[in-house]
């Protein structure tokens, strides 16, 4: 087993949401966090919230879509902690539309989705946790940490209509944690570096809070167990799986039992 006591997480998307609630988890255990946001003011607002645990605390403005930024962040973590043990890349974002939408008197396409809207998800959802995970893991094997790479895909990778490009961005992430634990195993690193991804359901932060009250009651009738999941419980997972080291190359569902699927 793994302890979270002196071990050091990097978040993500760690000035908000669920990234926000993993970084309290984490050192209210005992560890210490590099928190990483494009969003200084989140930034900002995150410390101010962890403020009893500053000492155990750093922060980085680092948009992950950026290589050099994502180079800069994972050589802070060294510098200010000397190890990277938990990696977390949760920034992540939505920009939900269909496809293409016929207008209901026509017939004939009047919206689409645009280039911009699929290629920005992809860009932070996937090429960004892409970067995020390959300079971390550069450093966790050249300053010989162990530890857990968490991935965060999302119900939403098994196909949500609205959501071509967060569900593909998704998608990709359950497939990560099983390349990337064939790569550990063939180079003699997969007792030390693991990787899985945790898929949450509907959780409680502003990115789903932004659903008007009327759709999110409906989506609330497909989970038995009736509410959206906690931060909390995202966070207590991620401890779980970092300290069980028999975890790797597999990805955790987290969704009160949703009924899962595109409803149409
Ligand atoms: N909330 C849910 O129901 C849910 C469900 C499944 C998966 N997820 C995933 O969990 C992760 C966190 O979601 P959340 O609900 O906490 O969202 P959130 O919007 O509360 O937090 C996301 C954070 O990512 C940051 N971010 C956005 N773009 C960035 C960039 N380019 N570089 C660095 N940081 C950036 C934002 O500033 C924000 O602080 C996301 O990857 C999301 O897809 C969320």
């Amino acid at each position: 087993m793994l302890e979270i006591r002196d071990s050091t997480a990097l978040i993500t998307g760690g000035g908000g949401g669920i990234g926000l609630c993993l970084a309290e988890y984490w050192v209210g255990n005992g560890g210490k966090v590099l928190l990483v946001d494009v969003a200084q003011q989140f930034l900002e607002n995150a410390q101010e919230h962890l403020h009893q645990w500053r000492q155990n605390i750093r922060t980085i403005v680092c948009d992950v879509t950026n290589e050099s930024d994502c180079a800069k962040m994972a050589d802070y973590a060294i510098r200010e902690f000397g190890a990277i043990n938990l990696v977390a890349p949760f920034a992540g974002i939505i920009r939900d539309a269909m496809m293409v939408s016929p207008d209901g008197a026509t017939g004939k396409v009047t919206r689409k989705m645009s280039l911009e809207q699929f290629q920005s998800v992809i860009d932070i959802n996937l090429t960004g946790v892409f970067l995020t995970v390959r300079e971390c893991a550069e450093r966790m094997i050249n300053n010989n940490c162990a530890g857990l790479i968490c991935l965060i895909s999302s119900t939403g990778s098994l196909g949500t209509a609205g959501q071509l490009n967060y569900s593909s961005s998704k998608a990709a992430m359950s497939v990560f944690p099983k390349v990337l634990t064939a790569e550990f195993f063939r180079r003699g690193l997969a007792g030390k570096i693991r990787c899985v991804a945790v898929a949450p359901g509907y959780v409680g932060t502003s990115m789903v809070r932004k659903i008007p009250p009327a759709a999110l009651d409906k989506i609330l009738e497909q989970v038995p167990i009736g509410r959206l999941i906690e931060p909390s419980e995202v966070a207590s997972l991620v401890g779980e799986l970092y300290r069980n080291e028999s975890l790797a190359g597999d990805v955790y569902y987290i969704h009160g039992g949703l009924r899962l699927g595109s409803r149409g």
